[in-house]
């Protein structure tokens, strides 16, 4: 797992974007996961200047979100689906069609979760997938003991998570206490992971997660089966790691090797 602990999360967005930016480059037709939440925002402004700039084309891109809220009715203000409007995909020229969502509406939900992993494998999979983490250690709506070979389907969530979201709710809209999420199976399969994680809330999970034992109870320590995982965190959510110094090392090794080896 590499671990790259930031200054700031301003630090730690720049280093995101510069990912997705040089992947884009490279893919014009990338794949990305994405995240909702207050953690990725830097990163979608990111996104969002570059293509300001003329520097970023998202013409061919697609996109999956990780998961959206069950019972809210379509273009919800609360909605995910809303969110990502207002902060990405309004601003970019990304095609409304290479935009997918977990399904959360209609006859069965479940037939329609196969449906859209289907869809994820027939654009090549994902790339890059973005992920925030719960206080709890959710990656998506993957609570604890969710199983961590789980695929896109019907979450219940956790009174923790419903707490944290509750804010969002006070319009007088009911909370839904179900969502729609990517499984742990299925971020798994994505061929790059990108976490972020800033702030002292995050300390407990990002511990666990890294330096913890693999567990259903953490389900973000999962990603340590993966290849190709990248935790980015600030100072502040580092603060709980034993070995923060360690990781600095092998981050100024891997900058200094490549630096050697880049003309
Ligand atoms: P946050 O949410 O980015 O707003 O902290 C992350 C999450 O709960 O997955």
């Amino acid at each position: 797992m590499e671990v790259i602990v930031c200054a700031t999360a301003e630090e730690g967005s720049d280093l995101a974007a510069k990912e997705v930016l040089g992947a884009l480059s490279r893919k014009p037709d990338l794949v990305l996961g994405l995240a909702t939440g207050s953690t990725p925002l830097g990163l979608y402004r990111r996104m969002i200047d570059a293509h300001r700039r003329v520097e970023a084309d998202f013409s061919k891109v697609f996109t999956f979100n990780l998961d959206e809220y069950l019972g809210l009715p379509p273009g919800h203000p609360q909605s995910y689906r809303a969110f990502m409007d207002q902060h990405l995909f309004r601003h970019i020229n990304i095609p409304p069609d290479h935009i997918h969502f977990p399904p959360t509406h209609g006859r069965d939900v479940p037939a329609q979760c196969e449906e859209f992993e289907r869809d994820m494998r027939r654009v090549g999979g994902i790339d890059i997938q973005i992920l925030g983490i719960g206080a709890d250690g959710h990656i998506g709506f993957n609570e604890p003991t969710s199983s961590l070979g789980s695929r896109t389907r019907v979450k219940t969530l956790m009174e923790e998570t419903l707490r944290d979201n509750a804010r969002f709710f006070n319009d007088g809209t009911r909370q839904p206490d179900m969502a729609v999420t990517m499984g742990i199976g299925t971020i798994l399969e994505s061929k790059r992971i990108l976490l972020l994680a800033f702030g002292t809330t995050k300390v407990r999970a990002i511990q666990s997660t890294i330096e913890g034992p693999i567990s259903n109870m953490y389900p973000a320590s999962a990603l340590q089966l993966h290849p190709r995982v990248t935790m980015i965190v600030d100072e502040q959510a580092a603060a709980g790691l034993a070995m923060r110094e360690y990781y600095k090392r092998v981050y100024r090794n891997k900058l200094s090797l490549e630096g050697s080896v880049m003309p």
